[in-house]
């Protein structure tokens, strides 16, 4: 049999969508597949513990340092300096362990070409789980923007996709979508817990579409 496919996950929270690849990995739901490393962004996230109690590799890159180095002053902001440092650092720690495909699952940092460019040049495509449409709602709290319109009366269905990343925020191809009523819900606790719910089977059936895509082109 070929080599297992070379999955890095990305996170920056509980982790319950990484666990959903962990628990796919090497069945028909994600044939031939490996988690090489989870990198989280933030030290405390719960999805380290998942990855540890699966005994997959670790790795805290935090973005501290990099804001200590280039600080941020109203007369001459650096978060961009700060930002690219960041990213081209998470590139080389990316590609250090030779992954075919890296998975965003609920990475909430907004990345620059200084990460896009080399994985680029490497054929390592990034995916992302959004819990929005394509062109509907875009950046963080679209769960929460998703509920606020519902109670306003604007909207009755929401969904989530898995796209390619590119530099525009959330904007890359989609993969695969999923669209869903909002009937019946009364928090957004409830609405969370139902977008979890269709979250944690797209995750999978998107990284198995991007992994055959790949191997398709002959690159996995
Ligand atoms: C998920 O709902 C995912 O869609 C969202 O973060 C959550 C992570 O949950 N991602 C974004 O909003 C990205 N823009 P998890 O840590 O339990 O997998």
């Amino acid at each position: 049999m070929a080599d297992p496919t070379r999955i890095t996950v990305l996170i920056s929270g509980s982790g319950s969508n990484l666990q959903a690849i962990i628990n796919a990995c090497n069945t028909a739901a994600l044939p031939n597949t490996k988690v090489v490393r989870v990198i989280s962004d933030r030290k405390d996230a719960y999805g380290l513990k998942r990855a540890e109690a699966a005994e997959i590799p670790t790795k805290y890159h935090g973005v501290l340092p990099y804001k200590k180095k280039y600080p941020d002053t109203s007369e001459n902001p650096q978060w961009q300096e700060a930002r690219r440092a960041y990213d081209a650092d998470l590139a080389q720690l990316v590609l250090a362990d030779n992954p075919e495909i890296i998975v965003c699952a609920g990475f909430m940092r907004i990345v620059s070409t200084a990460f896009l460019d080399p994985l680029k040049s490497s054929n390592v495509p990034i995916i992302n789980l959004h819990p929005s449409l394509h062109g509907d709602l875009v950046g963080a709290n679209c769960i929460k923007m998703a509920w606020e319109e519902f109670q306003a009366g604007k909207r009755t269905k929401t969904g989530i996709m898995i796209h390619y990343v590119i530099a525009e925020v959330d904007m890359g191809e989609p993969i695969v979508q999923e669209e869903f009523g909002m009937d019946g819900l009364k928090t957004l606790g409830e609405l969370e817990e139902r977008v979890h719910m269709h979250e944690h089977g797209l995750i999978v059936r998107g990284t198995k579409i991007a992994i055959e895509a790949l191997k398709k082109d002959g690159k996995a």
